[in-house]
């Protein structure tokens, strides 16, 4: 079976390349003409782990090819995945589909032998069935099905995600599009992945529902978290006590400066959208994006307090700056929000990402000064503030630390450390949901034993 992935993004070359790996022929596709070129290099235009040995593996084998060649690709393909982005809207929430329908465009006009033809991209209810359409006003004689695919890997673990994954859902109303998905997920049945048939709306809206819930799961133990900061509580073990509980489960229960990322900010903002434009509310959701929203903002307001209530003349070292660790992804991350105001609050930033720094800079005020290492960046720094839980934070030297920064105080918005480790090495220490109100936490670790 030969696949051609059009949009060679996140999502499309790591579904390319994990289906190129299971033994199929696939073709990435990109309008993009340095990306494919980089790629056919064997350079990878991202940062997720793993990938780069899975693409030169697979390059090796004449399974994988890099493309700008639509058409061809198209024509030659059994099974064509869309997986292009679908960005808010300029100045309002709705989903982008122009990508997608453009896509379509030139599926349509390329389409020879029966193809099904697959959205990936994160898309609305009823763009499947306006893929259809698009097509069929274009090529009334082409044999072809649409079928929904939605994506749920996580940048970071995306081969795992994807190669390993909870379930997989397709919307396909045509039997013989069925048997091909089939086919094409038969490595992921065999192994008792749970594959979930519906129809094209139901496999659209889960998507949006799942990402929407995950937010709302987050807005909430921030909320929760910063509640624990008023009444004395910990959100550690608040989170733990929840999760254990397998109705709520443990994942997705970390509090800290919101979430960002390329898919939940512009997800719940479109199933915002989607809901009103049927006559319909999702209120929770709604009040998930308000707290979020809210919530990078007060990031802010706990640095400045942290640092005596004012930043001007003060220098702070940011570790991290991407939306989460593993990814070089900037789309929507806090610190997108809580560095610019730093700086307008008149404060000097030193910056380090161990994979973030080239989008960093093109995304973050050109005052910020980047460096190459954590130790360096905190040279002569009135604080350190954690803002994406790389692991390499996850062990600094303390000692090294306290040669090299003003004052030893570090603001970890992650709750990366337990907060009497880092006291009991001389630092104060600021974090999520565990310190007294408007004060540094000086109590000991909380009492969280599990025992089983
Ligand atoms: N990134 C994630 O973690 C993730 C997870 C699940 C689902 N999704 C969804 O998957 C979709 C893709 O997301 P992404 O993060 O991979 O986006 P991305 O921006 O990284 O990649 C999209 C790619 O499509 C290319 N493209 C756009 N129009 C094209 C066209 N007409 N022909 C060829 N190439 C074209 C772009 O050049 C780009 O390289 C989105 O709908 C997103 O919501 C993303």
């Amino acid at each position: 079976m030969k696949i051609t992935v059009i949009g060679s993004g996140y999502v499309g070359l790591v579904t390319g390349t994990c289906f190129a790996e299971f033994g199929f022929y696939v073709t990435c596709v990109d309008n993009n003409q340095q990306k494919i070129a980089q790629l056919n290099q064997d350079i990878i235009p991202i940062y997720e782990p793993g990938l780069d040995v899975m693409v030169a593996h697979n390059l090796a084998r004449g399974r994988l090819a890099f493309t700008t060649a639509i058409q061809e690709s198209v024509r030659e393909a059994d099974v064509v995945f869309i997986a292009v982005g679908t960005p808010s809207r300029r100045g309002e929430g709705h989903a982008d589909l122009s990508y997608v329908y453009s896509a379509a465009e030139e599926i349509a006009a390329a389409l020879e032998g029966y193809t099904v033809i697959v959205t990936k991209s994160t898309v609305p209810v009823g763009t499947g069935r306006k893929v259809k359409q698009i097509i069929r006003q274009k090529r009334p004689q082409a044999e072809f099905d649409v079928v929904s695919n939605p994506e749920f890997l996580r940048e970071g673990s995306a081969i795992e995600d994807f190669m390993k994954p909870d379930r997989v859902v397709i919307g396909s109303e045509a039997e013989r599009a069925t048997a091909v998905m089939q086919e094409l997920y038969r490595p992921l049945s065999s192994l008792e992945t749970p594959i979930v048939f519906t129809t094209l709306e139901t496999a659209e809206l889960t998507k949006y529902a799942s990402n929407a819930f995950l937010s709302t799961k987050i807005a909430f133990i921030n909320e929760i978290a910063d509640l624990c900061e008023r009444c004395g509580a910990d959100i550690q073990g608040v989170a733990k006590g929840m999760g254990l509980d397998k109705r709520i489960g443990e994942r997705f229960l970390n509090a800290g400066p919101g979430y960002g990322g390329s898919c939940f900010p512009k997800d719940t903002l479109a199933l915002m959208h989607t809901a009103n434009d049927y006559g319909t509310r999702v209120s929770i959701v709604d009040a998930a994006v308000t707290s979020n929203k809210a919530r990078k903002q007060s990031m802010t307001k706990k640095v400045i307090g942290a640092c005596g209530g004012d930043v001007r003349g003060k220098t702070l070292c940011v570790l991290g700056v991407t939306f989460k660790p593993d990814t070089d992804d900037m789309r929507d991350a806090p610190s997108l929000d809580i560095v610019p105001s730093l700086i307008k609050a008149g404060a000097k930033i030193r910056a380090f990402d161990p994979q973030g720094q080239k989008e960093g800079r093109d995304m973050l005020p050109p005052e910020v000064e980047w460096f190459e290492d954590p130790y360096m960046a905190m040279k002569e720094a009135d604080a350190v503030v954690i803002i994406t839980e790389w692991n390499e934070f996850r062990a600094l030297d303390f000692n090294q630390m306290k040669l090299l920064l003003k004052k030893p105080l570090m603001i970890d918005l992650r709750n990366i450390y337990v907060p009497s480790q880092v006291q009991e090495k001389g630092f104060d220490y600021v974090s999520i949901g565990r310190s007294p109100a408007h004060g540094f936490s000086r109590s000991k670790a909380p009492i969280l034993r599990v025992v089983s």
